[in-house]
C-alpha cells in the first residue's frame, strides 16, 4: 500500500475538474488513496476548468457533495482533506490565462512548501488536447524545478493522421518518459494480471501457440448504451471507442512474446511487435452492427437512433466483431476474434481460449462421447477470475464424457479488486510507465484500423438485449463463447464448446 511517506510531494493539476470524469473516476479514486494517507501530506490538488464563478470554497463544496453522493462512509468522507483542493478558474485559455495558471501553481507549491514536482491530467474533451498542451508548452509548464508528467485520457487521436500530429504536438514540448496516454483498460488487476498468469506460469506457455491454440476470442460486451455522451459517441463508433484501444490491448497481453524483463521499455516494445505483425485487416472480416429497440434486463429500450442527440441518419457502429490474424510464427493461422457492443444481454468482458481437440478421439464409437475443445477463460468483469474447461467421465452410465471447468474467482479470494482509475493514478505518481500507451503503440494500433474508418461496410441491425447481429454470429459460427462462469444466462446466448 503506498502512503504519503513513499510519495514525492507534488501538486496534482486536474484540466477539466468540473467534468464527468472527474467526480466519476478521478475523485473516488484521490479519495480511496487519501483514505491511505498519501493525499493529506504528500499531494494537494488544483482543479482547472472553464467553469467561472467557482472559487477554493465552492470546489471543496463541490468535492464534499460528490463524495456523500457516492455513498462513501462518512467517517472517511470527513477525514478526506478538503483543504488540499484548490481551485482556478482556466478562462478563455489564452496565453495569458496559462500564465495566470502557472502563477498559482508557484505560489501554491511555496505555500506548500513543494518542490516544483507536478502531474498536469487532461480531464478534457480530446478537441481540447492539442491547445491546452500548447498552452502549457507556451507557458513553460512543460518543465519545473522538480518533475512533470503529463496524463492524457483517451481517445488518442481519430485515425492514424490525427494521432502523428497529436504525437507532434505533444512531443514539441514533452518527453516521452513524462507523458502517460491512458487506456484504463490497462488498470484493470485481471488485465495486469494477464502478464503475471502467461509468464509466472510454466503451465501454460509451452501451450500458447498455434500448434495448440485453434482461436482466440475476446469480447468486451455492454448492457449500456451511449448514455449522455451521444455527441462524442456518434462520431466516434465502436471501432474508435473500443477496439482501436481496450480490446487491443487485450489482444497484444494475449499474443505478445516473454518480454526480456517486466519493465515498461520491454513490455511495451513486446507489444508494438505485435502490432507490427497483424496483417491488413479485410472488410469481409468486419461485421459492424447498430442496436435497434429491444429488451436489456426486462427493461425497454429505445435503439440507437432514437437515443437523445443522435441524428436520425447516423450510420455508427454501436457493435463490430472482426478477425484478426497476426503473421508471425507463434500465432500464423489462429484467428483472433475481437467481438464488442453495447446494449448486448450483459455486461461481460472475457477472452476465451479455445485449444485444439485430441487429434483422434478413441471415444466416439460411443454414445455421447463427443469430444469438446479444452477452453481458458480469462474472466475480467464482471466476476474476475479464470475458468478452465476440460473432459471428464461421468461416473456410472458406462462411457459418457462431460465439459468440467477449475475455476478460481478473485473476490473469493482477495475480497473487492481496486478500481482501474486508482492503479493508473498511482503508477503516475510512482512513475510507472509499464500499464500506458506508448507514442509508437498509439500510431500503430491506428495504422491498423484506420483504413476501416472510411469503410462501406453495411451496418446490420440487432434488437436491444441481443448478442449483436444474425450476420456476426453466421460470420463467427463455433468461435461466439457466451458462457460465464455461473451460467446464468446460457440459453439466452449464443453458445459454442465446439
Ligand atoms: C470507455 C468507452 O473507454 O470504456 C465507453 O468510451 C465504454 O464507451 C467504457 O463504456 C467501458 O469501460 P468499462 O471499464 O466499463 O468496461
Amino acid at each position: 500500500m503506498t502512503t504519503s511517506s513513499s510519495v514525492e510531494p507534488h501538486l496534482f493539476v486536474i484540466f477539466g475538474a468540473t467534468g464527468d470524469l472527474m467526480f466519476r473516476k478521478l475523485l473516488p479514486s484521490l479519495f480511496h488513496l487519501g483514505r491511505d494517507g498519501f493525499l493529506s501530506e504528500s499531494c494537494s490538488l488544483l482543479g482547472v476548468s472553464r467553469t467561472r464563478n467557482l472559487d477554493d470554497a465552492g470546489f471543496r463544496a463541490k468535492i464534499q457533495s460528490a463524495l456523500e453522493e457516492e455513498g462513501l462512509p462518512a467517517e472517511d468522507i470527513a477525514r478526506f482533506r478538503t483543504d488540499r483542493c484548490y481551485y482556478h478558474p482556466m478562462g478563455e485559455g489564452t496565453a495569458g490565462d496559462f500564465a495566470s495558471i502557472s502563477a498559482r501553481i508557484e505560489k501554491l507549491e511555496q505555500q506548500l512548501g513543494f518542490p516544483g514536482n507536478r502531474i498536469f491530467y487532461l480531464a478534457l474533451p480530446p478537441g481540447a488536447f492539442p491547445a491546452t498542451i500548447t498552452g502549457l508548452g507556451e507557458a513553460g509548464l512543460n518543465r519545473s524545478k522538480g518533475w512533470t508528467r503529463l496524463v492524457v485520457e483517451k481517445p488518442f487521436g481519430r485515425d492514424l493522421e490525427s494521432a502523428l500530429t497529436l504525437n507532434a504536438t505533444v512531443h514539441r514540448y514533452f518527453d516521452e518518459t513524462q507523458i502517460f496516454r491512458i487506456d484504463h483498460y490497462l488498470g484493470k488487476e485481471t488485465v495486469q494480471n494477464l502478464l503475471a498468469f502467461r509468464f509466472g506460469n510454466a503451465l501454460f506457455e509451452p501451450l500458447w501457440n498455434r500448434d495448440r491454440i485453434e482461436r482466440v476470442q475476446i469480447l468486451v460486451a455492454e448492457d449500456l448504451g451511449v448514455g449522455h455522451r451521444a455527441g462524442y459517441y456518434d462520431r466516434a463508433g465502436a471501432v474508435r471507442d473500443m477496439i482501436q484501444n481496450h480490446l487491443t490491448q487485450l489482444l497484444t497481453l494475449t499474443a505478445m512474446e516473454v518480454p526480456a524483463a517486466f519493465m515498461a521499455k520491454e513490455i511495451r516494445d513486446e507489444k508494438v511487435k505485435v502490432l507490427k505483425c497483424i496483417s491488413a485487416i479485410e472488410p469481409a472480416n468486419v461485421v459492424l452492427g447498430q442496436y435497434t429497440a429491444g429488451r436489456v434486463d426486462g427493461r425497454t429500450i429505445p435503439g440507437y437512433l432514437d437515443e437523445p442527440d443522435i441524428p436520425k441518419s447516423s450510420t455508427t457502429e454501436t457493435f463490430v466483431a472482426m478477425k484478426i490474424i497476426i503473421d508471425n510464427w507463434r500465432w500464423q493461422g489462429v484467428p483472433f476474434y475481437l467481438i464488442t457492443g453495447k446494449r448486448l444481454p450483459r455486461r461481460e468482458t472475457r477472452i476465451m481460449v479455445t485449444f485444439r481437440r485430441p487429434p483422434v478421439s478413441i471415444f466416439e464409437p460411443y454414445d455421447r462421447c463427443e469430444i469438446h475443445s479444452n477452453t481458458l477463460a480469462v474472466l475480467m468483469q464482471p466476476n474476475e477470475g479464470f475458468d478452465l474447461s476440460f473432459e471428464v467421465k461421468s461416473p456410472g452410465k458406462g462411457v459418457t464424457l462431460q465439459t468440467q471447468r477449475m475455476r478460481f474467482r478473485y473476490d473469493e479470494t482477495f475480497g473487492p479488486l481496486r478500481d482501474a482509475y486508482e492503479t493508473l493514478l498511482l503508477d503516475v505518481i510512482r512513475n510507472d510507465q509499464t500499464q500506458f500507451v506508448r507514442a509508437d503503440e498509439v500510431e500503430a494500433a491506428w495504422k491498423l484500423y484506420t483504413p476501416l474508418l472510411g469503410r462501406t461496410n453495411t451496418i446490420h441491425p440487432y434488437p436491444a438485449g441481443t448478442w449483436g447481429p444474425e450476420e456476426a454470429r453466421v460470420y463467427l459460427h463455433g468461435a461466439f463463447h457466451t458462457w460465464d462462469s455461473e451460467q446464468k444466462s446460457e440459453e439466452s446466448s449464443p453458445t459454442s464448446t465446439r
